[in-house]
Order: C-alpha cells, then sequence, then structure tokens
C-alpha cells in the first residue's frame, strides 16, 4: 500500500510514521509513505503558497498551482484529468477537510482496496475549490470539529488503512475483532490480575468455555453498541439470538422500576 502526502508541515509526520504498526509496516515493506512538501512546488521565488480571498473576508486560501504541481509529480497529469471525467477512480485523491464526507471503517477499506492513495492537507481557511473541481475525488473530514490542518486527519487515514492491509497485524484474529469491523463495537477486554483493586475479571472469562466466552463477548459487544451507538445496530448483522438479547435489553430498559 502507498500513501502520498502533500502537507506544508512535513516535519509533523516524522514520530507518528516511524513508531508501532505503522512504523513496523513501513520497515517490512507492507507499505510506503512518500511526504511532499508543497511549499517545493510554489512558483514564486519566495515560494509562497496562501492568498487572500476572492470576496474579502478572514483568513488566507492555500493557492492552487502548487498543490497541482505537486500532485503531478505523484499521479500523471492525465490520470488526473481521466478519474475526474469519467468518475473511475484509479487512485483516490483525498483532501481532508471538515467539510468532507466522515471517514469510517468501509472507507478504510475502500480506499486499502485500491492499493494507493493520495492526501492533500488543507490549511488556512481553506483551499481554492479549483483543486477539487481538477483533481480531488474524496472529500473527507474525520469527525465534527475543526482542525488547524488536515495533517492528523491523514494521519488517522494512513492509521486506520495500514491495520487493514493483509500481513500488517499478525494476529488476523485482532482485526476481524476490532471495534468497527464487524459493524459492532468491541466487548470489553481483561488481563492478569484476576482481581485489581477489588474488581474482579468476569468469572465466564475464567471458566474455560469457549462457547460461553464466545456468546458473552457477542452480547457485551451488542450490549455496549446498542448503549452508545444504536445507529450502527441497523447495519450489522444479527444473528436471531442477537435479536432477542437485544429484545430483553429493550424489555429491561422498558421494565417498571
Ligand atoms: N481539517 C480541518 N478539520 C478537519 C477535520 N475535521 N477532518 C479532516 N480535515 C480537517
Amino acid at each position: 500500500m502507498r500513501f502520498d502526502i502533500l502537507t506544508l508541515f512535513p516535519g509533523m509526520f516524522d514520530g507518528v510514521f516511524s513508531e508501532s504498526i505503522v512504523g513496523r509496516a513501513r520497515d517490512a515493506g507492507q507499505v510506503q509513505i512518500a511526504i511532499h512538501n508543497i511549499r517545493d512546488y510554489a512558483l514564486d521565488k519566495h515560494h509562497v503558497t496562501d492568498d487572500a480571498p476572492y470576496g474579502g473576508g478572514g483568513g488566507m486560501v492555500l493557492k492552487p498551482e502548487p498543490i497541482l504541481g505537486a500532485l503531478e509529480t505523484v499521479l500523471d497529469a492525465e490520470t488526473i484529468a481521466r478519474q475526474k471525467a469519467t468518475g473511475q477512480i484509479e487512485t483516490p485523491v483525498a483532501l481532508l477537510s471538515a467539510a468532507g464526507t466522515p471517514f469510517d471503517h468501509d472507507m478504510a477499506r475502500a480506499f486499502e482496496r485500491f492499493g494507493q492513495i493520495v492526501l492533500i492537507c488543507g490549511r488556512y481557511e481553506g483551499v481554492d475549490e479549483r483543486v477539487s473541481e481538477l483533481a480531488v475525488t474524496h472529500e473527507v473530514s474525520i469527525g465534527d470539529y475543526v482542525l488547524s490542518g488536515g495533517e492528523i486527519a491523514a494521519m488517522v487515514i494512513v492509521e486506520a488503512v495500514t491495520r487493514l492491509v493483509p500481513g500488517v497485524l499478525g494476529d488476523m484474529r485482532a482485526m476481524v475483532e476490532d471495534s468497527h469491523a464487524n459493524g459492532l463495537l468491541e466487548y470489553p477486554h481483561y488481563t492478569r490480575p484476576a482481581t485489581f483493586r477489588g474488581l474482579s475479571v468476569p468469572d465466564v472469562l475464567v471458566s474455560g468455555d469457549h462457547a460461553r466466552v464466545a456468546r458473552w463477548r457477542r452480547e457485551q459487544a451488542l450490549q455496549r453498541t446498542w448503549e452508545r451507538r444504536p445507529d450502527l445496530l441497523e447495519d450489522a448483522e444479527l444473528s436471531k439470538a442477537d435479536r432477542a438479547f437485544l429484545e430483553s435489553l429493550e424489555d429491561q430498559q422498558n421494565a417498571p422500576a
């Protein structure tokens, strides 16, 4: 999997991409990450990358020429134009923006399947809209809050996508059971000691009964999702037993005290 990141702040990525799972995946050659400094593609001698907005108002807007210049060193101009014209995406060109479509696990999976993705980090008030008109295939937000730029959002996407690259997570079971991977939030985890500050591990987990453990974990995942993110239950794959369990939660809630 290859990531090309266009940014005005390349130094922000150093630590994040050299540690932990992403760092290991890079060392193992499972992912490649190239950081491109947009400033290197500014046309004037002072390397100016922003300018005042047409129509007035506060803040500055990122100029289109340096971004397209940087992008065309990563993807050829014909590919950029063709995928905009046909809608047949060969390599996603994603602009990170608070105004984008919310990023989620399905989008991470879709990006992973392309094998390469370009991430453009916006800054200041925004990016000249012609960058989107000419080149951007996905405008992506990582949540309903405003960051100072797209860099941290790009890191989030790189990490979430890298985890889905085959072989990156040694234990495939961990990936399958992650929160969201199966449409539900994850069940709670416990490790030694069996009792910590008066709190004991649930008996079922030390029972040695694998079927009971599996059922307990499934019910915990269902209950957490029902409590915290009921919207996810609409699309989750639920068995008859799952539905019966959720109904029992509803009944408990509706029972008179
Ligand atoms: N840039 C600023 N805020 C952002 C957000 N929430 N997601 C992605 N990029 C951003």
